[in-house]
């Protein structure tokens, strides 16, 4: 037996998968034509597979600072803030972001994934305890791995279970983390933030708020889940990430506390990996910009949302939670997904295919993701192509899927 052989089973499972010569997982793109829009296997093909929200990815605006950050700064950092120096535009956009949230400091992370995985090694100690939402993304529980505080899962989007085992901890909860998301990103479903925050409130304990899906998307301003439930003030640490409505690659984390500065000294995630590159930071900062400035951004996207939602639902799909710009069609089998993956890649529409374990419930879905840039048309197209893998009723046999 060599350290090699357990990819064995692995290589089974990704050939059965390969099928036509169409992955699923790792699609390729050939070109990129429009944030909407790319040529896939040869075809031009709508993408509703993507984060991008707000659209922002072909902004000419974030493309121009870009490319001026480019020019004046170089193609990269080369090495760690700490180590190596900061920028002074990771600063800006540092201030920027702690100015949009109304937050003493922002730090900003190379990646979202690395924004938890710093955070939570770094806030969360040996004698401390992690409430994880048993839907948390992998980020967040592979923070607590990297971590030494005790982790306890509590069930998704309840309170109650919330409640349940804070009480238990007596005076420990003092010292208890809650991590939520805000909407959450296999079902599109949001944290009920309100009942969240008022347990939070009565065991004295912490909260951290992943809003990678619901910047951009949620709240009057955009700043996410917490604004649209009314509850930020108690909210200590907002997460996010600059890859989905911000349209490039970073995260941050924003918070009132004055030892969010320290982290920077404690976490690993922060200090031994390379700083995000100038031209990043430059479009992160334009595509913030544009977040504050253009709310019609955010009615285009919920008006996307609300009519795919309406038609996938009218064609008898079971959909996965509320309307959100996160749509889940619920699949009765893993092969049935992935034939319906197919046949709407040959309709000119590319979903996310998600399989157990990566699904909530064990149940294989296909994941849309609307966008403010997707056209009315577009999203009627891709209502077609459902309609036309979607059984008449009449002839639904415990399922909608044409196989
Ligand atoms: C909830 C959540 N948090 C964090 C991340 C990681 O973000 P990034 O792509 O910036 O690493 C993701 C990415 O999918 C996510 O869904």
């Amino acid at each position: 037996m060599s350290i090699l052989d357990k990819f064995r089973q692995l290589a089974a499972a990704r050939d059965a998968l390969i099928g036509d010569g169409r992955p699923p997982f790792g699609a390729v793109i050939e070109k990129i034509l429009s944030p909407t829009e790319g040529i896939m296997y040869g075809r031009r093909t709508i993408l509703l597979g993507t984060n991008n929200y707000l659209g922002l990815t072909f902004d000419p605006t974030c493309i121009e600072m870009a490319q001026a950050a480019l020019r004046d700064e170089g193609t990269g950092t080369t090495g760690s803030r700490m180590a190596n120096g900061t920028f002074s535009a990771h600063a800006d956009l540092e201030h920027e972001l702690a100015d949009f949230f109304g937050r003493r400091g922002t730090i900003v992370f190379s990646t979202g994934y690395l924004a938890n995985l710093g955070m939570l090694s770094a806030v969360a100690g040996p004698d401390d305890v992690v409430l994880v939402d048993a839907d948390c993304h992998a980020s967040i529980y592979d923070g607590c791995r990297l971590g030494s505080a005790e982790v306890l899962r509590f069930r998704h989007n309840d309170a109650g279970d919330l409640e349940k085992r804070l009480r238990r901890l007596g005076d420990r909860s003092h010292r208890a983390l809650i991590v939520v998301e805000g909407i959450y990103s296999m079902l599109g479903d949001r944290a009920p933030l309100a009942d969240l925050a008022a347990v939070k409130e009565r065991y004295g304990a912490y909260l951290l708020v992943d809003e990678a899906h619901s910047l951009g998307v949620l709240g009057q301003h955009g700043r996410g889940c917490a604004e649209e439930a009314g509850v930020e003030t108690a909210v200590d640490f907002v997460v996010g990430t600059f890859s989905k409505s911000l349209g490039t690659i970073g995260g941050f984390c924003a918070s009132d506390h004055p030892e969010l500065d320290l982290v920077r000294y404690a976490c690993r995630p922060y200090m031994f990996t390379a700083s995000p590159s100038p031209s990043v930071i430059a479009s992160a900062r334009g595509a913030l910009a544009a977040l504050r400035a253009r709310p019609e951004l955010r009615q285009r996207l919920w008006d996307n949302a609300r009519a795919l939602y309406g038609r996938l639902e009218a064609l008898g799909f079971e959909l996965g939670g509320a309307v959100s710009p996160i749509i889940a069609v619920l699949m009765p089998s893993a092969d049935a997904a992935i034939a319906a993956w197919r046949r709407l890649l040959d309709g000119g529409v590319y979903v996310n295919l998600v399989l157990p374990q990566a699904t909530p419930n064990a149940r294989p879905l296909l994941r849309c993701s609307v966008s403010a840039a997707h056209t009315p048309e577009q999203i009627a197209a891709v209502g077609d192509a459902f309609g036309a893998i979607a059984l008449p009723a009449p002839h639904r046999i415990g399922s909608v899927i044409a196989l």
